[in-house]
C-alpha cells in the first residue's frame, strides 16, 4: 500500500508519520513539499500534480487552517486550505482510485443541547473555521471518492504548545486562574487520533461500505475547567511547585472570555458509530491526558 501523508508536523500529522508506517510505502509531506512534490494545500493545481505523479492508494490529509480566532478575519485564506484543498485532493482521489483520509471538527455543530452529537445530527457552524471545516466535508462527499471523514475535538499532543502546557505555565506564575466550565467536550490525543486512523485504514480498504464520516474523541467529557484542575493536581502529585492553589482555580462562563470566534458550549461526540464500525473501544480522555502529561513533566 502507497500512502500519502499531508501535513506531516501538525498535532495528527507527527503522530500518523508513525501509525501509518507499517502499513506501506509512506510519502510524508509538509507544506514545502519536498523535491518536485507540493504540499501545500492552498496551490490546488500543484496538489493535484502531486497526487498524480505519487500514484497512492491512500491520501491521508493531517494539513488544515486551525488558528479559529484569526479564521474571522482572513476567511478565503481559511476557505483555500480548509475548504477548496481537501476539495482538490478528494477529486483527485476519485481520479487515481485512491481512498481519502481527512479530518474534521466539532466545531461543524453550533454546541445546543448537552447531547453528544451523532454524525447524521444537523450541522450549524458558529465560526469562519466551523464553516470552511464543513465546506471541505461537503467538497470530499461531493467529489465521490472512498472516503473517511474523522471529526474529532479538543486536540492535543505531547509536541509543540497545548492547552495543558498553558496552564501549566501559568500556575507557575500566578496566584489565580481563570478557566472556561461551560464548553464541554473530551481532550483527544493525536496518538489515539493517528492509532485509530490507522487500524481504520485497513479496515476500510478491506470494506468499502465503511466509507463515511465517524466521531472520533476520547471517552467521557469534562470542561476545560475541571481539565485544567486535573492538569494541576497530577502536576503538584508529580512534585511540580505552582503558584496557584488549586482552590484558586475559578469557573468562568465563555462570556466573560473574550475571543473572535464563537465556540460551541456543547462539543460532545457520539462515537458509537466509529466503535461498532471498526471493532474498537476508545479509552477514557483522562488515560491519554495522564500519559502526555507523564511525558512533559519528565522532560
Ligand atoms: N487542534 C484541535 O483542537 C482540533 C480539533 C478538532 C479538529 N481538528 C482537526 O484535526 C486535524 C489536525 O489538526 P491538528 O491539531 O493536528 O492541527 P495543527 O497541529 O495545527 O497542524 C495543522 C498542520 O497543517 C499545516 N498547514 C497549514 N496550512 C497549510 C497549507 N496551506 N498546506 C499544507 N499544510 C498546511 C500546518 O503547517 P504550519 O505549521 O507550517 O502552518 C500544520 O502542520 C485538522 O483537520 C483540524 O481541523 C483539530
Amino acid at each position: 500500500m502507497k500512502i500519502l501523508l499531508l501535513g506531516k508536523n501538525g498535532q495528527v500529522g507527527w503522530e500518523l508519520q508513525r501509525s501509518l508506517a507499517p502499513l506501506g510505502e509512506l510519502v510524508a509531506l509538509d507544506r514545502r513539499g519536498h523535491g518536485e512534490l507540493s504540499g501545500d494545500l492552498a496551490n490546488g493545481p500543484a496538489i493535484m500534480a502531486t497526487v498524480k505523479r505519487v500514484k497512492p492508494d491512500v491520501i491521508v490529509n493531517a494539513a488544515a487552517y486551525t488558528a479559529v480566532d484569526k479564521a474571522e478575519s482572513e476567511p478565503e485564506v481559511a476557505r483555500g486550505i480548509n475548504a477548496d484543498g481537501p476539495g482538490v485532493l478528494a477529486r483527485a482521489a476519485a481520479e487515481y482510485g485512491a481512498l481519502l483520509v481527512h479530518y474534521s471538527t466539532d466545531y461543524v455543530f453550533d454546541g445546543s443541547g448537552d447531547q453528544p452529537w451523532k454524525e447524521g445530527d444537523k450541522t450549524h457552524p458558529l465560526s469562519v473555521y466551523g464553516r470552511t471545516k464543513l465546506d471541505g466535508e461537503q467538497q470530499v462527499h461531493a467529489a465521490g471518492c472512498p472516503h473517511l471523514i474523522f471529526r474529532t475535538s479538543w486536540v492535543y499532543a505531547a509536541r509543540g504548545g497545548n492547552f495543558a502546557k498553558t496552564m501549566l505555565r501559568l500556575a507557575r506564575e500566578r496566584e489565580t486562574l481563570s478557566v472556561i466550565d461551560d464548553q464541554i467536550g473530551a481532550p483527544t490525543g493525536a496518538e489515539l487520533i493517528a492509532d485509530v486512523t490507522a487500524h481504520a485504514i485497513v479496515h476500510a480498504r478491506m470494506a468499502p461500505a465503511l466509507s463515511g464520516t465517524y466521531h472520533l474523541v476520547a471517552a467521557g467529557e469534562t470542561s476545560w475547567y475541571a481539565y485544567a484542575r486535573f492538569v494541576l493536581e497530577k502536576a503538584r502529585e508529580a512534585g511540580v511547585e505552582l503558584k496557584t492553589p488549586l482552590q484558586a482555580v475559578a469557573p468562568i462562563p465563555s462570556s466573560a472570555y473574550k475571543v473572535a470566534a464563537q465556540r460551541p458550549l456543547n462539543s460532545r461526540l457520539d462515537t458509537t458509530l466509529l466503535q461498532q464500525s471498526f471493532g474498537l473501544s476508545l479509552p477514557g480522555w483522562e488515560a491519554g491526558v495522564d500519559r502526555m502529561l507523564t511525558e512533559i513533566l519528565e522532560r
